[in-house]
């Protein structure tokens, strides 16, 4: 591996020592157009450690940074605060090259890494609460629970103040500049609401209650160091909780997004006149027809969208592949506080509108409309009919925005 990659200091005892990896479009399903890091911690102190590791195929790179600052050998301890792939990957490899003294990650970190690797070395289990003298410095371990994984753990450095959070606050970013601040915070925002919607959403309830013992705790927090994307510092630590508490929540938002398939063009116009219908009522509206929108950038706009409409043609009595795609998945992430309604057209059969009410009652989507069906074209009688669905989205959104 080249001598020419770096660690990168963020305080004068702390690097980063992490994996860019710029090549990752599709991170187990979820779209990285940005690329994105696998980042690692070094911390020098009495007994050296490292924070996570990368994914197996970057081991190389983070030892190569890592010996830009000290012998890899010379690593005492490593804390595993998280056990996907993507951080644990490196680590038997890493162990058996730099032979720490002992290996630490929560308890069901201790039981994930071992149905993972069968490892040959013990892995010490800690505790929320537990702190770790490094001589000079001190680690207290914060279990966090589905967050989003049962292992995951946050780690603090009391003397630093820097919370290393693992996936919590991160995002799939590539990119040389280390610190938030550095970034356009347009984008910041978006690859963090993308990461939320995609990873956390699920687990909405837990991220209010981890925000308020944060908050009991009354730690002073001068960096959050994700595993995944820039580091946040200063005034954006404030900006990136405030964000958490308000997605966590999930509130009503004068937005509409739809989603549709078409195969012969029929579906697609249904979809703009029900957008135009949306829109006639202030309610802003963002279409997204599945030939070129992937899953995950539907989830992030229903995340701060406040109605979720789907169109689909009835192909083969069922609906189309792409719906089917997208909506489990977006069923799988549990989104709330959304009403919705169904649109398609079809030959002879027509199921498609039964399935995907169907989906969006699953969903806990509180449908406003039976649905509108058509066979084979819509005529002008029938677009009237989607511009009125949308009218009639649009100002229910408006009518629950004004009795909030
Ligand atoms: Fe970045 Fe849950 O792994």
């Amino acid at each position: 591996m080249s001598a020419h990659l770096k660690a990168i200091k963020i305080t004068d005892s702390i690097y980063w020592v992490g994996a860019i990896d710029w090549a990752i479009r599709d991170f187990h399903g979820y779209a990285t157009q940005e690329g994105s890091t696998y980042n690692a911690y070094l911390i020098i102190a009495d007994k050296i450690t490292l924070i996570d590791t990368v994914k197996a195929a970057f081991k190389d790179e983070m030892i190569a940074r890592i010996a830009s600052v000290i012998d890899p050998e010379k690593i005492d301890y490593i804390v595993s605060n998280h056990s996907e792939f993507d951080h644990s990957g490196a680590l038997p490899a890493t162990v058996a090259q730099v032979k720490p003294e002992k290996v630490f990650a929560s308890k069901m970190g201790v039981k994930a890494l071992t149905a993972h690797f069968r490892p040959d070395f013990e892995i010490t289990a800690v505790a929320t609460g537990d702190e770790l003298d490094l001589g000079g410095k001190t680690l207290s371990f914060i279990e966090t629970r589905m967050l989003h994984w049962p292992d995951s753990m946050f780690t603090y450095l009391k003397e630093d103040e820097i919370l290393f959070s693992q996936d919590a606050f991160g995002m799939h970013l590539a990119a040389s500049k280390l610190f938030v601040d550095e970034h356009d915070m347009r984008i910041i925002k978006w690859e963090s609401e993308k990461y939320f919607a995609n990873i956390l959403l699920p687990y909405t309830g837990k991220i209010l209650a981890l925000l308020k013992s944060l908050g009991e705790m009354n730690l002073p927090i001068k960096m959050i160091a994700t595993d995944h994307g820039p580091i946040w510092r200063g005034d954006d630590i404030n900006t990136v909780l405030k964000w958490y508490s308000e997605w966590s929540t999930q509130p009503l938002y004068p937005k509409a997004v739809i989603i549709y398939d078409t195969m012969w063009g029929s579906t697609a116009k249904m979809a703009t006149s029900i957008a135009d219908g949306i829109l006639s009522t202030g309610i802003e509206v963002k279409t997204l027809p599945l030939s070129g929108s992937d899953r995950s950038e539907v989830a992030t706009e229903m995340l701060d969208s406040g109605a979720l409409i789907v169109g689909s043609p009835t192909l083969n009595n069922q609906i189309f592949p792409s719906l089917a795609d997208t909506l489990t998945y977006l069923k799988g992430l549990r989104p709330a506080n959304l009403i919705g309604a169904s649109f398609g057209s079809h030959g002879w059969s027509g199921e498609a509108i039964k399935y995907l009410n169907q989906y969006l009652t699953d969903m806990n989507v509180e449908l406003i409309s039976d649905g509108i069906r058509v066979q084979y074209v819509p005529d002008e009688a029938t677009l009237r009919e989607c511009y009125e669905l949308g009218e009639a989205v649009g100002n229910e959104l408006k009518k629950r925005l004004n009795h909030k």
